[in-house]
């Protein structure tokens, strides 16, 4: 039987120096590492329990991740941050990701957990790195 993989730490390249911003981040990893505990092995296909299991993550996923791009998007917003626009189509496009995979796992069709999970990171950390560091780089400067 493959290993299970450790959830990913926290990388630390994802820090922004923006406590706000880096918490709310911190918890998106968070909740998406829950899904490498649900089966014990993540690199086989989910059954029907697992499934659900998955799909109740997905829900809190989405719901931390609606708080999150909220806030981040007002905090652009009250700064007239230029990139708004493109950062609020990002964010459009992971919550669209978000539903497409709640109805692969409702019809079975889901890749395994692992899979799941590396995606889902992938993603996410791409995010943060480019968009949101320069996000954060321009609040940074115009703070002072
Ligand atoms: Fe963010
Ligand atoms: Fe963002």
């Amino acid at each position: 039987m493959p290993a299970t993989p450790a959830p990913a730490e926290f990388p630390e390249d994802l820090t922004l120096g923006i406590r706000e911003l880096d918490d709310q981040h911190k918890t998106l990893f968070a909740v998406l590492d829950r899904i490498l505990a649900v089966s014990r092995d993540p690199y086989r296909q989910l059954d029907d329990d697992g499934t659900n299991t998955v799909l109740d993550i997905m829900t809190d996923l989405k719901d931390a991740a609606m708080q999150h791009f909220d806030q981040e998007e007002t905090l652009m917003d009250q700064r007239d941050y230029p990139g708004l626009d493109d950062q609020q189509e990002a964010h459009e496009r992971f919550l669209d990701d978000l539903v497409r995979i709640e109805a692969d796992l409702m019809n079975g069709t889901a890749v395994p957990p692992v899979r799941l999970h590396a995606d889902l990171a992938d993603q996410l950390a791409a995010h943060v790195r480019e968009m949101d560091r320069e996000l954060a780089q321009f609040l940074n400067k115009s703070e002072k």
